[in-house]
């Protein structure tokens, strides 16, 4: 095969053959496809697009690339990916919780970049808590906890990691098989006997509009279909963050909250509908995640999770050097509470990073006093913003000004979790 004449096969809208998929992922992780090569091909996808077999077949040869993790356990396996929003912290209260009921959830995470908050970050908020694990690590920990949130080992589809790079500079990340075929090909790589996908849909989201996470939502599925992984999508939300907290620390805490029986309604309801649906998938329909959670026996979980990695459950979080309160400017109903605008500014509290390797701030964040549909005094607490740069705080004022909307009338925002269907 020559790279170029695969290149020109999708730029002219043909369908590439498997045996031409299988060549030029393998070729391109071994070095051999240049990476211009990858990037136009890239490109080609992203304008032409492929078809479900071809998205499979492309998956199968990411997949390849790497190793398979397989995790035995003696209790059915099933995870949860999220396409990613604002205060998305459900990873940490749902992996104890699932595991509380009977199941094992091997949750392999990433970190964050841009707006989106990464569950490993939030999790390092924990004093001594590890996110670098071996796979004999986790397969113990599977088996003896039930739940492991750690980093994706090296060895899973590195066709995925060096070609993710690549799209994230060359304008080609927003292809609808690109991205399923990146997520799903760690997590085929995985080994989990199931899968939940929780597709994100609006401002704070990478997907927009209802249809555009449909459409990914589609390709998430009819690949684990192609793969023989039982897969069930979701799609919720995320026009307005998940809860109150949107930072690292300031989510683990509320995290705490919901597994101590607590914590806001939408993070609450959307823990456990996803719960029912991992359990649905593990063969455990009968088990009633709520009861669970509100037992007790999930925090139990979490205390044992967070040690078994090295952390300490009962030790103080991180606090920020300093906390500034925003008030209301007017007095109203809050409207409208974007979850973009809240992520941006959470983010250049410190809470998030520019580049790969840059550090985040534990302790920085936003923590929203109020949600849509909530009556406001002017004056009232409206934002804390938490920061270790307080020079930072200035700068983000204008943007959480523009995230909310204060009216007369009830708006009709949905919280996350609400629209799930
Ligand atoms: N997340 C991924 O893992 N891959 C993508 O391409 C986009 C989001």
């Amino acid at each position: 095969f020559a790279a170029v004449d695969v290149i020109r096969a999708k730029r002219d809208g043909a369908r590439l053959r498997d045996e031409q998929i299988d060549w030029v992922v393998d070729a391109f992780t071994r070095g051999v496809v240049a990476d211009e090569q990858m990037a136009a091909l890239a490109m080609a996808i992203l304008l032409r697009g492929m078809d479900a077999a071809e998205t499979a077949r492309w998956t199968g040869a990411m997949i390849d690339s790497g190793e398979r993790l397989s995790l035995r356990c003696s209790r059915p396996t099933v995870d949860k990916h999220s396409t990613g929003g604002v205060g998305d912290k459900i990873t940490l209260p749902l992996a104890p919780l699932v595991a509380a009921c009977g199941a094992a959830v091997p949750q392999l995470s990433g970190r964050g970049l841009g707006h989106t908050g990464g569950t490993l970050d939030k999790l390092e908020a924990v004093p001594g808590w590890r996110a670098e694990l071996s796979t004999d690590e986790i397969a113990a920990q599977l088996e003896s906890v039930g739940a492991v949130v750690c980093a994706a080992t090296p060895s899973l589809a590195p066709a995925d990691r060096k070609l993710y790079a690549l799209r994230d500079v060359t304008g080609t990340v927003e292809s609808v098989p690109l991205i399923a075929s990146s997520i799903m090909s760690k997590k085929i790589a995985e080994g989990a006997d199931g899968l939940v996908l929780d597709v994100k849909t609006g401002s704070g989201a990478f997907m927009k509009t209802r249809e555009q996470a449909r459409a990914l939502a589609t390709a998430l599925t009819e690949i684990g279909a192609a793969h023989g992984l039982a897969t069930t999508a979701v799609l919720t939300g995320m026009d307005t963050p998940l809860g109150a907290a949107v930072g690292n620390a300031v989510e683990v805490a509320e995290a705490v909250e919901v597994l101590r029986g607590g914590g806001p309604a939408d993070v609450v309801a959307l823990t456990v509908a996803l719960a029912r649906e991992m359990l649905a998938l593990a063969g455990l329909p009968e088990v009633d995640p709520a009861r669970v959670l509100a037992s007790g026996a999930a925090y139990e979980t979490w205390c044992r999770m967070i040690r078994a990695q090295g952390g300490d459950p009962e030790a103080e979080l991180p606090r920020p050097a300093h906390v500034h309160v925003e008030p209301a400017p007017e007095s109203g109903v809050l409207t409208r509470l974007d979850a973009y605008g809240v992520g941006v500014a959470a983010w250049r509290l410190g809470a998030g990073r520019a580049r790969k390797d840059d550090p985040v701030q534990l302790a920085a964040g936003v923590r929203c006093l109020a949600k849509p549909g909530d009556t406001l005094e002017r004056g009232e607490p409206l934002f804390a913003l938490h920061t270790d740069t307080p020079e930072a705080v200035a700068a983000v004022l204008p943007t959480l000004r523009e995230a909310c909307t204060i009216g007369d009338a009830h708006g009709n925002a949905p919280g996350a979790g609400e629209a799930a269907e």
